[in-house]
């Protein structure tokens, strides 16, 4: 039975932050604590890149061992890895090497590859060995973070995507109405799977979207990617700030530290 989203809504975007890598750091305790490591998968857009600049930041820097960690992507544009657009160069600029995280402890989407289903499956092969997951089965990351699109997308399953009915492929190429248009994105599976997820949403832009996916209303909002975004056993969880948190209803809205 799947737990109720934790709705937790910062007062403004530095409290938002501090919250994010607070909430990240005793999520990476507890995994490491309970498993010996902690498996995140990161996000790309700007929202997730304020907390990893949070992360890597003075106040941040020395309050959590990275060594037990092993990082992985929700999702990555088709492009090279030192291309603006990557998502790998987005963490790899604010997080890992700021954070002098090994190679080794990356495990990084091909997003150069001339052939994206290719690297879709070779990426399935890396994600089950890093995770000591059997080929049949799907893995079990400590946490996913997400962003959230306007649009209701969240990694790079869009509206209307195949992708989301993909129940066999741990890892799909998706079309995106947004440059760069070709994707590589963990699938549903693999996301529901988590122990934790952790959408970070904020800006009055997303207002709308998180009230659509919070508190649908038709059931075009119930089908949007982000909607379906709902652990098999984990815990969901909302960071917002108020901004994004405006349209809820006032019963949905309770501020965090
Ligand atoms: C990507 C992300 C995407 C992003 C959302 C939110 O590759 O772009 O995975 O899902 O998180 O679009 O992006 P913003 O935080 O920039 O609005």
């Amino acid at each position: 039975m799947a737990l109720p989203p934790e709705i937790r809504i910062a007062h403004d975007s530095h409290t938002w932050a501090t919250a994010a890598a607070e909430l990240v750091h005793s999520l990476g305790q507890e995994a490491i604590q309970a498993n010996g490591q902690f498996l995140i998968a990161l996000s790309g857009g700007t929202t997730p890149e304020t907390l990893y600049r949070a992360l890597a930041s003075p106040a941040f820097t020395d309050r959590f061992d990275w060594s037990r960690t092993t990082f992985f992507f929700s999702d990555e544009r088709c492009v090279p890895p030192d291309d603006s657009r990557s998502n790998y160069a987005l963490a790899n600029n604010t997080l890992f090497t700021p954070l002098n995280i090994t190679p080794s402890q990356v495990c990084r989407m091909a997003g150069e590859s001339r052939d994206p289903q290719a690297a879709a499956r070779e990426y399935e092969q890396q994600l089950r060995r890093a995770t000591n997951t059997s080929p049949s089965s799907s893995p079990t990351l400590d946490l996913v973070l997400l962003g959230l699109g306007e649009d209701g997308h969240t990694a790079s399953l869009f509206p209307g995507s195949p992708a989301l009915r993909d129940n066999k492929n741990l890892i799909a190429v998706t079309q995106s109405p947004k440059d760069p248009p070709t994707r590589l994105t963990m699938t549903l599976g693999v996301i529901n799977r988590a122990s934790v997820i952790l959408f970070l949403v904020a800006g009055a832009g997303k207002a709308g979207v998180v009230r659509a996916i919070l508190d649908p209303k038709t059931e075009a909002e119930r089908q949007l990617p982000a909607s379906l975004v709902a652990p098999e056993e984990g815990r969901l969880i909302w960071l917002l700030d108020r901004a994004a948190a405006a349209e809820l209803p006032t019963d949905q809205q309770r501020i965090s530290a």
